[in-house]
C-alpha cells in the first residue's frame, strides 16, 4: 500500500518513513527542504534497504501539489508533517508561518479530496491546549488561547479539517497531537538536523556536551515542581512515527467511529528539566556544563499527557523511556560530527 508522507526529511517525518516501510508501505515523500537536510533519504535507505520516491516540490504550490497528488492518487493515504515549526520564530514572523502552515494544508486537503484520496494523518501539537488548567491532559481538555502563532496555525488546522470531515464523510481524518518529541533512531543513521542554534532542550543538551555551545541555561527553578524546574512530557521520536503507521492502520481498517479523530501522543510521565539533564548525564557519562537562569517567557509549568486514548485505540504502547531517548539523542550527535552535518 502506498502512502503520502509531507515533510518526509524533516524530524519526525524521516522516523515515521522508516517505520512505514518497515511496516511494507510503498512511501512517496514530499519535501521543499526548507528546514530539513536531502541526508535523511540516505539515512532512511541505510536503515530499511528501501527507498521513498522523493518530490522536492513546495506544498504552497498548488499546482505542484495537485500534479503530484495526482500521479499517486491510488495512496491509501496522506500523512502530513510538513509545517514550520519554530515557536519563537512564529512570534517574529507571524504572516510567514500562517501563510506557510496553513496554505500548505489548504492544497494538500484540496487535492486529497479532489483524487478520492480516503485517509489523512495530521501533526497536531500539544501547544493547542495553550496553558492547560488539568493534568493529565486529556484529547477533552478544553482548548485554551493558543500562546503563539505557530500554536494557532494548528489550532486553525485542525478546525479546517474537523469542518472538512464534517462534509466529507467518505474521507477519514485523525489529529495526532504531540508532546515532546526527543532522541533519535537507534541506528543513529536518522534524527534531528538543527539549521542554526536550537532553542528545544535536548538538542540544546546534546550541542552543549559535544562543545558546540558553551553552557545550557535552566530556564528557572522556582517553579511549583518536584525541583522547580518545568516539568514537560518527553517522547521518544521512535514512538512518536510508530504511532502514526499505527493511526492509519486504523483507518485502512476502518475501526474509527467519527471520520475526524483525535489523539494524544505522549508518554504520560512528566519530567523536569533537571531529571531530564541527569537522565543525559547518566547515559553519556558526562557531566553537562549548565547554569541556572531566569525563568522563560511564555513557558507553561508543567505538561504531561493522559495517553490511555491511543494505547487502546491504536493499540500502541511506548517502548522508550526519557534514558533511551538521550541516549538516542547523543548517539546522533556524534554522527552528525562524524557526517559534518
Ligand atoms: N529549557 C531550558 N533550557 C533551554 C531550552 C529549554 O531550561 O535551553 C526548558 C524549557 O524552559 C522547558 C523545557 O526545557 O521547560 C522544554 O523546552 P523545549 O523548548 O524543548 O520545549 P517546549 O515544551 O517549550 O516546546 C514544545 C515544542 C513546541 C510546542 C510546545 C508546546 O517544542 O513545538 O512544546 O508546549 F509548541
Amino acid at each position: 500500500m502506498k502512502v503520502i508522507v509531507t515533510g518526509g526529511t524533516g524530524y519526525i517525518g524521516s522516523h515515521t518513513i522508516v517505520d512505514l516501510l518497515e511496516h511494507n508501505f510503498e512511501v512517496i515523500c514530499i519535501d521543499n527542504l526548507s528546514r530539513s537536510n536531502k541526508y535523511a533519504l540516505e539515512g532512511i535507505e541505510k536503515i530499511t534497504n528501501k527507498k521513498p520516491t522523493f518530490y522536492n516540490i513546495d506544498l504552497c504550490d498548488r499546482n505542484a501539489t495537485l500534479k503530484v497528488l495526482q500521479e499517486h492518487k491510488d495512496a491509501v493515504g496522506i500523512i502530513h508533517f510538513a509545517a514550520l515549526k519554530s515557536v519563537g520564530e512564529s512570534v517574529e514572523k507571524p504572516l510567514m508561518y500562517y501563510a506557510n502552515n496553513i496554505d500548505s494544508l489548504l492544497n494538500v486537503l484540496i487535492g486529497m479530496k479532489s483524487f478520492s484520496i480516503p485517509n489523512f494523518v495530521f501533526s497536531s501539537s500539544c501547544s493547542v491546549y495553550g496553558n492547560a488548567d488539568e493534568l493529565p491532559v486529556t484529547e477533552n481538555t478544553p482548548i485554551k488561547n493558543a500562546e503563539s502563532p505557530y500554536a494557532h496555525t494548528k489550532q486553525i488546522g485542525e478546525d479546517i479539517i474537523r469542518n472538512f470531515a464534517t462534509v466529507n464523510p467518505i474521507q477519514q481524518h485523525i489529529l495526532l497531537r504531540y508532546f515532546n518529541p526527543v532522541g533519535a533512531h537507534p541506528s543513529a543513521l536518522i534524527g534531528e538536523i538543527p539549521i542554526e542554534k536550537p532553542n528545544n532542550l535536548v538538542p540544546y543538551i546534546t550541542q552543549t556536551a559535544i562543545g558546540k555551545l558553551d553552557e545550557l541555561t535552566v530556564f528557572g527553578n522556582d517553579y511549583n515542581t518536584r525541583d522547580g524546574s518545568c516539568v514537560r512530557d518527553y517522547i521518544h521520536v521512535c514512538d512518536i512515527a510508530n504511532a502514526h503507521t499505527l493511526a492509519l492502520q486504523f483507518l485502512i481498517d476502518k475501526k474509527n467511529k467519527t471520520n475526524c479523530e483525535v489523539f494524544n501522543l505522549g508518554t504520560g510521565n512528566g519530567v523536569s528539566v533537571l531529571e531530564a539533564i541527569a537522565a543525559f548525564e547518566k547515559v553519556s557519562n558526562k557531566k553537562l556544563n549548565y547554569t541556572i537562569g531566569p525563568r522563560r517567557a511564555g513557558d507553561v509549568v508543567a505538561v504531561y499527557a493522559d495517553n490511555t486514548r491511543a494505547q487502546q485505540a491504536l493499540n500502541w504502547n511506548c517502548k522508550y523511556n526519557i534514558e533511551d531517548a538521550m541516549l538516542s539523542a547523543w548517539n546522533w550527535e556524534n554522527k552528525m560530527q562524524e557526517l559534518k552535518l
